[in-house]
């Protein structure tokens, strides 16, 4: 039975990419072999079964997690809303174009990284985006462009006709020195604010855990979270359902 959002609450997307990445550590060459496991599939139920509103994940152009044929089929299999990370080349565009994710959340992508490391060049990337939104659009996908908490970066998101953003939260999540973290706190309040002024619809999301979750919840206009890695790694120990269960809880009560 699957749990409905609860009105006005911020919604979770469950990014399901490390239950990949762990299958890929040890079956990377035997993918159809009927003991490759775990199946990003099977969290992405389990996550939507315990009250997730979407679903994430990244295709790479290096595939190190997903790959193409898992993502057709949580295509098929997602009930919420399946939002696709994709970095801007032609190839992953022309994937967008034919998966027909609800969502897609632009990325930069860069091959050496460990992940996302920071958020678009909305302006050095202006052609490319200016190109590839309006395609999508047409398709029926919602476009959002993962940014840092910088004004400029919201002018230019706003003025390339995204719907979305969804403001990079990585900083915040690393600071571990008070002061900075209140700092990148106040950068994503004020961000959110602008963004709001700009007609733009608010996500958030990268780095956030079950400590830190709790002040992003209270920032006003933010829709969405984005989270992977906290949650995957806890569902090593409880499960998918509990560990989306227990972020679901300190979002709701903080939202
Ligand atoms: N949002 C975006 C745009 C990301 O690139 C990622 C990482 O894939 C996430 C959210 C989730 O980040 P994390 O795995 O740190 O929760």
């Amino acid at each position: 039975m699957s749990c409905q959002p609860i009105p006005n609450k911020i919604r979770l997307g469950v990014n399901v990419d490390h239950v990949a990445t762990l299958r890929q550590a040890r079956y990377r060459e035997m993918l159809n072999h009927p003991n490759a496991e775990p199946c990003p599939i099977q969290a992405a139920r389990e996550a939507e079964s315990a009250g997730a509103s979407g679903i994430t994940a990244h295709l790479r152009s290096d595939r190190r997690h997903m790959q193409d044929a898992d993502l057709f089929a949580l295509r098929k299999a997602v009930r919420t809303k399946l939002n696709l990370e994709m970095g801007l080349t032609e190839e992953i565009l022309q994937f967008a174009l034919t998966l027909l994710p609800d969502d897609v959340c632009i990325v930069p992508e860069n091959r050496n990284e460990v992940t996302t490391e920071g958020g678009l060049d909305c302006i050095a990337s202006q052609s490319l985006l200016r190109a590839a939104i309006p395609q999508l659009r047409k398709a029926g996908i919602h476009v959002s462009l993962f940014i840092d908490p910088i004004p400029d970066q919201i002018r230019a998101a706003a003025d390339l006709g995204a719907e979305f953003i969804e403001l990079h939260t990585g900083c915040y999540a690393n600071a571990t020195d008070p002061n900075e973290k209140s700092a990148e706190l106040q950068r994503l309040y004020e961000a959110a604010k602008l963004a709001q002024n700009y007609g733009l619809r608010i996500n958030a999301g990268h780095g956030l855990n079950y400590q830190n979750v709790a002040p992003i919840c209270k920032i006003p206009g933010i829709e969405e979270l984005n989270i992977g890695h906290s949650i995957v790694s806890r569902a090593i120990f409880i499960g998918m359902a509990d560990a989306v269960r227990q972020m679901l809880d300190i979002i709701h009560s903080a939202s």
